[in-house]
Formats: C-alpha cells, structure tokens, sequence
C-alpha cells in the first residue's frame, strides 16, 4: 500500500499519517521530519537546507529528492509507505515518476488530502509554537508558508484528483474521527473496491 498525504502546513499529516502507516504495516516517510533531522546533524544537506526551513520555504528539488526517493523504494519493497510532505510541488511530482514510474510496486494507492481552513491551521501551529520545538512556527513563517502551500502546493491537488487518486477528508474534525474516516476510505482501496 502505497499513500502520499498532500495538506496544508498544520493540517494533520503527521498525525494521521502515522496511524495509518501502522494500521497498513507500511513505513511512515516525513520530508519535513528527515530534513529537521539533517538539520540537527548540521550534515552538508542540512546546512543547505536550514534557510529554506527557518524562512517556510521549499528546499530546492535536489536535496529533498535525494533525502526521499531511496528510501521511498525501499520501502516500496517492503510493502509500503505513507509519504507525508513529498512531492510538495507538481515537479517534484513528475521529477519523482520519471525517476521511479517504471517499476509497478511504486505505483500509488491513494492521495490523501486535510480539508482544514487557515484559521484553524494558523490556531494550531501558534499552539504548538509555545513547545518550541519548531524554527518555522512563528506568526510571520506560519503566514508564510500557508501561502508558500497555496501557490506552491495546493496545485498538485487537481493533477492527482485528474488521476482518480485523490481522497478529501474533513480534518477540521477531532483526530480520531479524521482517523476513522481514512481508514473507511482507505480499507476499501486496500482491498481494491
Ligand atoms: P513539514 O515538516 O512537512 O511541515 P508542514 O507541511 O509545515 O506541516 P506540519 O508538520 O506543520 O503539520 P502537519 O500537517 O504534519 O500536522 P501535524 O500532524 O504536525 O515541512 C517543514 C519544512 O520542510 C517546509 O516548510 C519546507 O521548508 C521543508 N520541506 C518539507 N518537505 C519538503 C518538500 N517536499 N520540498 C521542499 N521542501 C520541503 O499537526 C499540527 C498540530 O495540530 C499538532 O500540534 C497536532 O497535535 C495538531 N492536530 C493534528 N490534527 C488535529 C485535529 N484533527 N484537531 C486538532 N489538532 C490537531
């Protein structure tokens, strides 16, 4: 089983994508989380990554493919991932296929999309903010980076619903509802109806 989660900044991705990666005994990839770790390494990929991240930027293309895409076929060949966070752009997007798009245990099950307004995303990465454990949880990145999401991201929304992938979820809703509604989604893609 093979799921990308594509949501606003805040929506719930993490969260959700974690549960459903031990529900379908497949492996949780976070692009965020991988580069934040680069970042704490202070490795070469994270010394050119950590503006992009402080400002609520992407991080240009390379970088992140090649933090993503080997272990994205690794996991492949385990039996699967939920990928949060990546492709964030229509290129990455395509950039990805070509790389991969040969090989059919790559091939996609769903994407799954967090329907949250921006009021509630803002509520939510303030609140958070107060643990600290975040560079680009600020007023001024949060705004950011919801923008960076509407221009940037929110595009590659219409290229998987044209391909029949896309799976739009309430995820204003408390979590363990968002998680029930997934998995009522997802169970029937897993076993193909
Ligand atoms: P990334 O780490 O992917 O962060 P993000 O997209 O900004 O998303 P968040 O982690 O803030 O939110 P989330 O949707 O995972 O929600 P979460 O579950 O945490 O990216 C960070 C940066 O890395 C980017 O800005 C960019 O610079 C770079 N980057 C990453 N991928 C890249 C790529 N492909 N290309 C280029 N650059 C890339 O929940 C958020 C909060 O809400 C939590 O406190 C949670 O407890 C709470 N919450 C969750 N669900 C609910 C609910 N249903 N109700 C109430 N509260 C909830």
């Amino acid at each position: 089983m093979n799921i990308l989660m594509v949501a606003a900044p805040g929506a719930g991705k993490g969260t959700q994508a974690s549960r459903l990666a031990e529900r379908y005994g497949v492996e949780h990839l976070a692009s965020g989380d991988l580069l934040r770790h680069e970042l704490a390494l202070g490795s070469a990929i994270g010394r050119a990554a950590a503006s992009y991240v402080e400002r609520g930027d992407l991080v240009p293309d390379e970088l992140v493919m090649r933090l993503v895409l080997d272990r994205a076929v690794t996991a492949a060949g385990r039996g699967g991932y939920v990928l949060d966070g990546f492709p964030r752009t229509r290129q990455q997007a395509e950039e990805a296929y070509a790389m991969t798009g040969q090989q059919e245990h790559l091939t996609l099950d769903a994407v799954v999309h967090l329907e949250v307004a921006h009021d509630e995303l803002r509520r939510r990465m303030l609140a958070r903010a107060s643990a600290g454990d975040r560079i680009d949880d600020r007023h001024a990145v949060i705004d950011h980076r919801l923008d960076v999401y509407d221009r940037q991201t929110q595009p590659l929304l219409e290229y998987y619903r044209d391909r029949g992938l896309l799976v739009c979820v309430d995820g204003e809703r408390p979590v363990d509802e968002v998680t029930q509604l997934l998995f009522d989604a997802l169970d029937g893609v897993r076993s193909g109806g």
